[in-house]
């Protein structure tokens, strides 16, 4: 989301500080919105069961476990405690673990289980059933099917995008396009999902976090039962009371590959399929914008009573840039490192929430902290492809390494400011690229959530610029009596690295083929194609009128990268150059 910065009246800044503070300052427990309506059996179950023993299983979704070609995990909520919560797969009964958590701000205690399914075999599909001894869908028990990553190089497709929210329209940020969204990643068949962060902004109902994440876990079953779906934390992930990150809901909900960091485990993770290594970060802990969890005003955010938490006052936000102690990045380097030695990785795809490389005009721009923390080394190791979230848009990036100094501007004073402006190593839009010469960033978020962004900046003399955090834009009081909010990014710049922007909707779904090639050392290539929903919209910005959700995806753009096999080819450590603009 667009991350509640800037005081102008636009209509997403109203909703976002109604959203962070001012609904939250006069909304009780008891008056928060009343939950849509959601699908599956285990939603209808409910009315039939006990509510205080209702172990049904809802919210059920897969991620990969450490080896994705023979394991799964399975996850899933119930209203109550489960009663031998398990997962039946042929003949095997796996029991569950239970992890909890109480919401820091409501006070409501929400249960998770999660079953590791191991030793599973290479490109095989599985029926599996969950259940519970007080599930009251016990006597048919919620199924389905999921397949295992192949082994080896193989061909096989995935989807991303990030920013999805729920369908139901009493949360702020919700929108209808998202149950679109969760069947257009169905039509596709993809072996899995990228989930890019921003899941659901629970935090912008902050009195109703786990009904808002409850919406969206029903939403995404219809999915993520069937294919993992593997998620990265964004901004609103971070919320105020669940823990030192905020990331307390995130956290116990899904059960994430280890990343061998005792302490810091499941906020960042990598996993293989065939020959593609996948990267997700947690882009928080690197970028200068402060955009988790925050109190508008004028009124403080108060806790409801049973949860022993402090009120928040006015201009309260929820910053942890910095919180791995660089951590992560080191994690991030001996990941990269490991994997282009290894001879039978091709490709490196990143996945994060926040964007070294948006244009967008009314989202939030780039940010200089990934710029400086992990550019260099997706230079370094040849990182083909970084997916992100956070703009509520389409852009794509021409190939780029090294970057050009000095080439932005204070957005106020105009002033020299070093943007560390990626540099483009072409900019031939020819539909193909060589990623071993240079990195392609998407944006993709573009999943469901109510507020899409299809506007990108510009100079009067039409050149593409984009707005670039270069420090923290912590709250300031308004003009507004109490009331504060987040500046906008300080610095601007020519954006020289854009290549293609959707300027007709800000939904969409980017499906990846990956060619593994035929012979050692020859090519290998991943297809993109990116679908949009075109009249998806909840408000057009030039007419102010009201659109609708529709599951109409047709093709915006399709386009291929190419890299060398690694089992042909000594690789050898590229350096991350500057070039003077
Ligand atoms: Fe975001």
């Amino acid at each position: 989301m667009p991350d509640d910065s800037g005081s102008g009246l636009s209509r997403r800044q109203v909703l976002a500080a109604s959203g962070t503070g001012l609904i939250a300052a006069t909304a009780g427990p008891t008056s928060a919105p009343a939950p849509a309506p959601t699908p599956g059996r285990a939603v209808n179950s409910r009315h039939r069961a006990d509510h205080h023993g209702d172990g049904t299983p809802e919210q059920i979704h897969l991620t990969w476990g450490d080896d994705p070609a023979r394991s799964v995990v399975v996850s899933w909520a119930s209203p109550a405690p489960a009663v031998r919560p398990r997962v039946r797969i042929g003949q095997r009964v796996i029991p569950a673990e239970e992890r909890t958590y109480t919401d820091g701000l409501s006070g409501a205690t929400v249960w998770t289980y999660h079953a590791r399914v191991l030793g599973l075999r290479p490109g095989a599909t599985y029926g599996y059933a969950v259940t519970a001894d007080n599930d009251g869908n016990r006597a048919d028990p919620f199924s389905a099917t999921f397949t295992t990553a192949p082994e080896g190089r193989a061909a096989f497709r995935f989807t991303s995008f990030g920013d999805l929210a729920t369908p139901n329209t009493a949360w702020v940020l919700s929108y209808g396009q998202s149950a679109y969204a969760v069947g257009a990643v169905e039509s596709f068949q993809p072996l899995f999902h990228l989930l890019n962060g921003d899941l659901c902004y629970a935090d912008l109902n902050p009195l109703s976090q786990p009904e808002v994440w409850r919406d969206f876990g029903n939403n995404n079953q219809a999915s993520a039962a069937y294919r993992p779906w593997m998620p990265v934390p964004g901004n609103h992930e971070i919320e105020f009371g669940n823990g030192p990150q905020g990331l307390l809901s995130y956290l116990t909900r899904y059960t994430l590959p280890s990343n061998g960091t005792p302490g810091l485990e499941g906020r960042w993770y990598c996993f293989r399929i065939g020959s593609v290594l996948f990267v997700s970060l947690s882009a928080d802990d690197v970028v200068h914008q402060d955009a988790g969890a925050f109190v508008a005003g004028p009124n403080a955010l108060t806790p409801a009573p049973s949860t022993g938490n402090q009120a928040l006052a006015a201009g309260a936000s929820f910053y942890v840039h910095g919180y791995s102690g660089g951590a992560q990045t080191r994690w991030l380097e001996a990941t990269l490192a490991t994997a282009r030695r290894d001879a039978s990785i091709d490709w490196i795809v990143a996945q994060m929430h926040q964007c070294a490389c948006s244009s967008s005009r009314d989202g939030n721009g780039s940010d200089l902290g990934i710029r400086e923390e992990w550019l260099p080394l997706f230079d370094r190791y040849e990182v083909d492809l970084v997916l992100c979230g956070h703009d509520h848009s389409y852009e794509r990036s021409f190939p780029v390494r090294g970057f050009d100094i000095a080439a932005g501007t204070d957005a106020l004073t105009g002033a020299a400011v070093d943007t560390r402006r990626p540099h483009p190593m072409t900019t031939v839009d020819s539909g193909v690229f060589d990623t071993s010469q240079g990195t392609v960033h998407l944006i993709l978020g573009c999943g469901g959530t109510d507020d899409n962004l299809d506007v990108f900046g510009a100079r009067d003399n039409g050149v593409v610029q984009a707005k670039v955090f270069t420090r923290a834009n912590r709250p300031t009081l308004t003009a507004t009596q109490g009331v504060f909010d987040r500046p906008e990014a300080d610095a601007v710049e020519d954006a020289t690295w854009s290549a293609r922007r959707d300027t007709s909707t800000g939904y969409g779904i980017a499906v990846f083929d990956v060619n593994p090639g035929t012979e050692a050392g020859g090519q290998t290539s991943i297809t993109v194609t990116h679908y949009h929903a075109v009249g998806a919209d909840p408000v057009n910005p030039l007419s102010g009128e009201p659109g609708a959700p529709t599951d109409d995806y047709t093709v915006f753009e399709t386009f291929t990268l190419v890299r060398p096999r690694s089992d042909g080819r000594r690789w050898h450590a590229k350096q991350s150059t500057s070039v003077v603009a």
